[in-house]
């Protein structure tokens, strides 16, 4: 499954600080050298991302993580010893090697170990820690495959490795332990996954005031968004062409899509579902409510920011 010839060429790549689109079990990222800033650079330029935003930084060890960090508190091993690799951002204070470019400025770095192959390959290859953001220009929806990709960066990212559909299909889950355990950004690993493993409650970070400095700027309201108008609905529909994705109770009126009942099912097609149903033009895209539960409340949150 893994080219190596094109492994070798995109660390080789990364390493004279350009850019390479890598798979990661959630989301493609962007990635560049994390500890070069001119590499960095090139990431905000390519997403037309504000310098405002932090981007984490990918690992492929507890022991890379841990040097990257200038603390690395016990609830901090306690959650990376249970889901890594896996979906979770761990931000904690930084190291001083790590540049300020990469934390817009702040003190603390997030990291993860990414699950998928490619991307632990790409490390090790490289040698070098991975800064990635989420490979879509900013405000647009994370991409879930290649193609989405080279739709939207293609001309600025010097290769693209393909990965495959991305298995989780939702960006990590982001929690601070660099003071109070914080919830940044829900995610597939749950706040109640979290909560089991670390043996403390985590606060949800409230979204920031328009204008008022970010602490988690991936709480920007309108991220995640296709460019169709999304509309959380129950029982009737709007007005105009449409597509209705359900899972309980089909209504009339619209394209029907029938989505998955089982939350980690759902994750994983709703960003292509979004990317595909954004291409047909259609007047807006309506959810059926969700469960109330733990287990989607990452769902809920991004459709609540795309209906935003
Ligand atoms: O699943 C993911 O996390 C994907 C893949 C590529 O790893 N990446 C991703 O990156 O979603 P991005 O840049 O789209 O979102 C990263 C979010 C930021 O928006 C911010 O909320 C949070 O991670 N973050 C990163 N560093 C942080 C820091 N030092 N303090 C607070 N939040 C931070
Ligand atoms: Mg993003």
């Amino acid at each position: 499954m893994i080219d190596h010839e094109q492994l070798r060429r995109a660390a080789a790549i990364l390493r004279a600080g350009g850019l390479v689109a890598l798979p990661t079990e959630t989301v493609y990222g962007l990635g560049a050298n994390a500890l070069d800033p001119a590499a960095v650079e090139r990431i905000f330029a390519a997403k037309g991302r504000p310098k405002q935003s932090p981007i984490i930084v990918h690992v492929v060890s507890i022991e890379m993580a841990r040097g990257l960090a200038k603390e690395w508190p016990d609830v901090a091993q306690k959650l990376a010893e249970a889901f890594w690799p896996g979906p979770l951002t761990l931000v904690v204070a930084k190291n001083p090697i790590v540049p300020d470019i990469v934390t817009a400025g702040l003190p603390t770095v997030g990291l993860r170990w990414p699950a998928h192959p490619v991307a632990q390959a790409l490390i090790a290859e490289a040698g070098i820690p991975i800064a990635a953001p989420s490979a879509n220009r900013f405000t647009e929806l994370s991409p879930t495959s290649a193609g989405h990709v080279r739709t939207s960066l293609g001309s600025s990212v010097e290769l693209i490795l393909d990965g495959g559909p991305c298995e989780v299909g939702l960006e990590s889950t982001v929690v601070s332990v660099a003071g109070a355990p914080l919830l940044l950004r829900p995610g597939m690993i749950s706040r109640r996954d979290l909560e089991r493993v670390a043996g403390v409650s985590f606060s949800s970070a409230e979204s920031p005031v328009e204008g008022a400095p970010h602490r988690s700027p991936g709480l920007h309201l309108r991220h995640y968004s296709p460019r169709t108008r999304v509309v959380i609905a129950g029982n009737t529909l709007p007005d105009g062409r449409g597509a209705y994705l359900w899972t309980r109770r089909e209504l009339p009126g619209a394209r029907s899509v029938r989505m998955p009942a089982d939350p980690s099912e759902f994750a994983r097609i709703l960003y292509e579902t979004f990317h595909d149903l954004d291409v047909l033009g259609l007047d807006w895209i309506a959810v059926e409510p969700l469960p109330e539960s733990s287990e989607w409340e990452a769902i809920r949150d991004r459709i609540a920011r795309a209906s935003h």
